[in-house]
């Protein structure tokens, strides 16, 4: 019986073990996935040849609730090119999606100018809202060499609100957020850009 019993006990030890290093072994495994996802995601919002840097080696947190959408600190990823700042990665927050909030990787170039724009993740209607994702059409790259100037105030709507950017058919509500949250954002950048790249600077040393 107490023998039994150590057997048991010992087997049990022993799977609890193996778990543990089988999960180990697996969060390393997902770490290195979703590093590799987000910098492939931020890769793809810069062009090529424009940093020369790690930009997950180089982030700083940013909270601005009202103009980035997010009650938390978010990183951003500073761009740099022989060591001077390029452009930054920004993530914002549309709140008020069709379906709940959605949620934006922005660059914008050193001289202000949006360099792209992806969704992160959103929960919009298949074939209406979602269209907003560059896998199911191009209207996100209808961002890429705006600025917080031009278009100008009321360009930074869709065309049904008299502003220059298009909608999608029976879906205005989607990209209407998408458009409101980008400008937030140059507006962030607009008034934060001295620091964001100070800030940059001086953690180079
Ligand atoms: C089931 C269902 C899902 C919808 N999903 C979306 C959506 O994801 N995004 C969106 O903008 N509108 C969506 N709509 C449409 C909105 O209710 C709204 O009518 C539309 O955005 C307004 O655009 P319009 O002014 O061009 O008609 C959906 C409607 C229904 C009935």
């Amino acid at each position: 019986m107490l023998k039994n019993s150590l057997v048991l006990g010992l087997f049990a030890i022993a799977t609890v073990g193996l778990v543990a290093v089988l999960q180990q072994a697996t969060a390393g495994r997902i770490a290195n996935a979703e590093r590799a996802a987000q910098v492939r995601a931020l890769s793809e919002i810069l062009p090529p040849g424009s940093y020369d840097n790690q930009l997950l080696d180089h982030s700083i947190q940013l909270h601005d609730p009202l103009l980035l959408g997010s009650k938390s600190p978010q990183p951003a990823y500073i761009a740099l090119k022989n060591g001077q700042p390029s452009a930054i990665i920004l993530r914002a927050t549309a709140p008020d999606g069709y379906s709940g909030a959605i949620q934006l990787l922005i660059g914008i170039q050193v001289d202000g100018r949006l360099a792209g724009v992806r969704v992160l993740n959103h929960r919009e209607t298949p074939g209406l809202g979602d269209k907003i994702e560059l896998a199911k059409s191009p209207w996100i790259h209808s961002f890429v060499g705006r600025s917080l100037q031009a278009p100008d105030e009321s360009g930074w709507a869709v065309k049904k609100d008299r502003g220059e950017f298009d909608q999608f058919a029976g879906a205005t509500i989607t990209p209407r957020a998408v458009v409101k949250a980008v400008h937030k954002a140059l507006q962030y950048f607009d008034a934060h850009k001295q620091q964001l790249f100070a800030a940059q600077v001086k953690s180079n040393g």
